[in-house]
């Protein structure tokens, strides 16, 4: 048994081609669908976001992330006991993108499993890592978000395709005496499952139904703004804090708009908000992870500070973490 989880390390990764809104509606322009980069940054804050190459998948960038993770905690392959990967968009429907990166890094014995919670993902994954730690079942976690989210759109529907991007990004979490992860809430509302889903199925060896993403962006912009304040509020007065405690807020990427009204209802002030959906655009379940290292290595973030993590999925699912880092 261990007091805390601590985050000992983090890493990210990026597919090397980046395309800007202009260039994305000039692609989409060729296929008929009409879009704008004043449409997209005006609505979302999205300027560019990263769509992996042809043969990259969750598995590499996923891979990618945990190996800059674990170098920057100061760990090997070896010393992790547990991996669990958030992904909506893995490799193969089995074995899980875990596995597939536990075998990359050339380890066995670590538990590996994925964790599907769609953009909540990296909380839900965190809250469970957490968890492990804690009991003294696992001493170093590799906890990861990696997203391909390219291969889920339907480039002929504007209302989604310009919306998300592909990345990965990892923390170690590690037992420690002192405070690291203080708070988690967790929830989901199978009801609204309709409203953001990619409803496609393997059946008799092909896909069935529709494979692509579908939402209902203003239904989730609805539920959003509302239950990421409350599950907010509620990992704070888990950890005894108050909004006035954190340091850096780093919300899912999903708009600009849902993470300042949000930082707003809570009373934090915007430039303590992390923004990284104008050069990623939304990457589900990579998204904290992505933007927590890339504030952390910009040097945003500093060792002692409070963070807030919250976000909302398909599912519905959405999610809190209070983290001393
Ligand atoms: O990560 C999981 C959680 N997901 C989210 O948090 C997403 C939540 N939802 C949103 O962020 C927003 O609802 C969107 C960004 C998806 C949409 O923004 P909106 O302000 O709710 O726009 P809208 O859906 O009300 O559409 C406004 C107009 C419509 O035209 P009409 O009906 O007013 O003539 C759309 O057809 O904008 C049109 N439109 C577009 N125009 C140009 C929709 N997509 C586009 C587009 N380019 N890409």
């Amino acid at each position: 048994m261990s007091s805390f989880s601590r985050i000992a390390g983090t890493g990210s990764a990026l597919p090397e081609r980046k395309i800007s809104n202009d260039e994305l509606a000039a692609e989409l322009a060729a296929r008929g669908v009409q879009t704008s980069d004043d449409w997209i940054v005006s609505r979302t804050g999205i300027r560019s976001r990263h769509f992996a190459e042809a043969g990259t998948t969750s598995v590499d960038l996923g891979e990618q992330a945990a190996r800059r993770a674990l170098e920057s905690a100061g760990l090997q392959p070896a010393d992790i006991d547990l991996i669990i990967v958030a992904t909506s968009t893995p490799d193969m429907i089995f074995p899980s993108n875990a596995a597939l990166i536990q075998g990359r890094l050339g380890v066995a014995g670590a538990a590996a499993f994925d964790m599907q919670a769609v953009c909540a993902g990296f909380v839900y994954a965190l809250a469970v890592a957490d968890q492990f730690v804690r009991s003294g079942m696992a001493h170093h976690a590799l906890v990861i978000g990696a997203e391909v989210f390219s291969h889920i759109l339907d480039f002929s529907d504007r209302t989604t395709c310009v919306l998300f991007g592909d990345g990965a990004g990892a923390v170690v979490l590690s037992a420690s005496e002192q405070p690291g992860v203080l708070a988690c809430a967790l929830h989901a509302d199978g009801r609204q499952a309709g409203i953001l889903c990619t409803p496609g199925r393997v059946s008799g060896g092909a896909v069935t139904g529709h494979p692509f993403l579908r939402m209902d962006g203003q239904a989730v912009f609805k539920q959003a703004v509302h239950v990421l304040e409350d599950v907010a509020r509620e990992a704070l007065a888990r950890a005894g804090r108050t909004p006035a405690d954190v340091d850096w807020m780093v919300p899912h990427q999903a708009n600009i708009r849902i993470m300042t009204h949000t930082a707003k209802k809570l009373g934090i002030p915007v430039d303590k908000v992390v923004v990284t959906v104008d050069q990623h655009g939304n990457t589900s379940a990579a998204s904290i992870p992505l933007a927590l290292d890339t504030a952390v290595r910009a040097g945003q973030i500093q060792r002692g500070d409070t963070l807030l993590f919250e976000a909302v999925g398909g599912g519905l699912t959405w999610g809190a973490a209070l983290v001393d880092y």
